[in-house]
């Protein structure tokens, strides 16, 4: 059994490191950010202040997220919608920040993300994995960058995927306040798990993560291999 959580600030590449890993070992990927970024969707499309539990918790029990496998890529479905590239933008992204701050959100999606990961190998990237939605994981990595680095990065993916890109110093800004959110939430926030190991991304390239991911994976498993 191979469980994988890759825990880390915003921007710092854990979704590319991820879908590497993902796709190099055969896991399923999943990654839990975009579940946070469909609840924030869903309250911003309803008008509602994506950090106002009042107003949030009632579109909780009816809202479907589900996500699809379809030829080796993930699908994100809010009630049957495809939404995959709608969740994508910053301020989609500061609306997940401010919905995962709500603790009956973050319930509904960690119970989803436990039931997936169930029975299966994978891989999962987000703020608790190795915390709290799979404190067990056999790899668990915390990675991060400067938040220069990380907002260049953002920019770059946005433009890549024909989003529109705010001025990187305007990412950078959102990327430190998103990081202060999510590490002073009073409920989950983010940390390091005590056996996770701590990467700093800033001078390295994605290949140089994710080489360095999979021959920790693969140490691991040789090293297991031989003690059956
Ligand atoms: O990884 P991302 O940028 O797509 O995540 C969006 C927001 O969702 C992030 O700012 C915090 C929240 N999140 C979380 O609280 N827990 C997770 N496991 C994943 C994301």
């Amino acid at each position: 059994m191979i469980t994988i959580a890759i825990d880390g600030h915003a921007g710092a590449g854990k979704s590319t490191a991820a879908r590497a890993l993902a796709r190099a070992l055969g896991l399923v990927y999943l990654d839990t950010g975009a579940m946070y970024r469909m609840m924030g969707l869903k309250a911003l499309r309803q008008g509602a202040d994506p950090g106002d539990e009042a107003a949030v918790l009632p579109m909780l029990e009816s809202t479907r997220i589900e996500v699809a496998a379809e030829g080796g890529e993930q699908r994100f479905l809010l009630d049957g919608e495809d939404v995959s590239s709608a969740i994508r933008t910053a301020e989609c992204g500061m609306a997940a920040s401010a919905v995962s701050a709500i603790p009956a959100v973050r319930e509904k999606l960690v119970a989803l993300q436990q039931q997936i990961a169930r029975g299966a190998n994978v891989v999962m990237d987000g703020r608790d994995i190795g915390t709290v939605v799979l404190p067990n994981a056999k790899y668990k990595f915390f990675v991060t960058a400067s938040p220069a680095v990380r907002a260049q990065r953002r920019y770059q993916e946005l433009v890549e995927k024909g989003l529109p890109a705010k001025p990187v110093k305007e990412l950078e800004a959102e990327i430190e306040k998103r990081d202060y959110d999510d590490t002073h939430r009073a409920h989950s926030p983010l940390r390091q798990a005590e056996d996770a190991e701590y990467i700093d991304t800033t001078g390295m390239s994605a290949q140089e993560v994710i080489d360095h991911m999979l021959r920790r994976v693969q140490e691991g498993e040789a090293g297991h291999d031989q003690t059956v």
